[in-house]
């Protein structure tokens, strides 16, 4: 959740994101949507000025995507995914120059193909890793890990007690590292709530 002022028009993001939060507590994983600050770190780690292809991973309100679609190259093609309906909307609404699609991250391959591509440059996540079951874990992981072109980069964040629940040491501190060998941390956003870490993992 953003600590500092926000517009309005953030205000109304923010309510619609706090109704699914209650709804679906098995998907959304966050007390709120992410702030500017996180916002911004995760899409300058993201190099946007090198990539053609850009995925966004659970844009949710979109928060990120608002960011992402301000920095990235002219001409890129981007697209993001949620598997929640209602975020899905408010991310058109608020960024409508970007293909928002419902749909899983497990499936970002088929997305890109329908779109004409076949592999992508980068990956930023908002996805909640801690909550999901192992299987879910693997099987979103491969599916990035094997679209992203040699080279590509993958950005994700975790809160900063996440790695101490099971489920989070599993992903951070075993299956992110053990899929991309070159696993950087950042700084903690301590103007995020709760303050985050933004997790850069490129693939060889
Ligand atoms: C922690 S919220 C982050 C939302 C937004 N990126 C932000 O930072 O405010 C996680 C988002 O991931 C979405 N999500 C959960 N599972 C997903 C999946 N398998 N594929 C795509 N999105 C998913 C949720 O619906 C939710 O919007």
């Amino acid at each position: 959740m953003a600590i500092e002022h926000e517009s309005s028009e953030h205000g109304h993001f923010t309510w619609r994101f706090m109704k699914e939060v209650f709804r679906t507590t098995k998907t959304t994983g966050a007390v709120g949507p992410s702030s500017m600050a996180l916002a911004e770190e995760v899409t300058c780690r993201a190099q946007l000025q090198a990539a053609d292809v850009v995925v966004e991973f659970g844009s949710g309100t979109g928060v990120f995507t608002e960011v992402i679609d301000r920095n990235k190259k002219p001409g890129a093609y981007f697209l993001a995914l949620d598997v929640n309906p209602e975020f899905v909307r408010a991310t058109r609404e608020r960024c409508p120059r970007v293909h928002v699609v419902e749909g899983s991250a497990e499936d970002t391959a088929r997305f890109l193909q329908e779109a004409g591509y076949h592999h992508c440059d980068v990956i930023i996540s908002g996805l909640p890793w801690t909550l999901f079951p192992e299987e879910l874990q693997d099987r979103i992981l491969g599916a990035a890990y094997d679209v992203l072109r040699p080279g590509g980069r993958f950005v994700t964040f975790a809160y900063t007690l996440s790695p101490l629940f099971p489920s989070g040491k599993r992903f951070f501190k075993g299956k992110l590292p053990a899929k991309f060998p070159n696993v950087t941390r950042s700084r903690a956003i301590w103007k995020n709530f709760p303050p985050a870490h933004v997790y850069i993992a490129d693939k060889d």
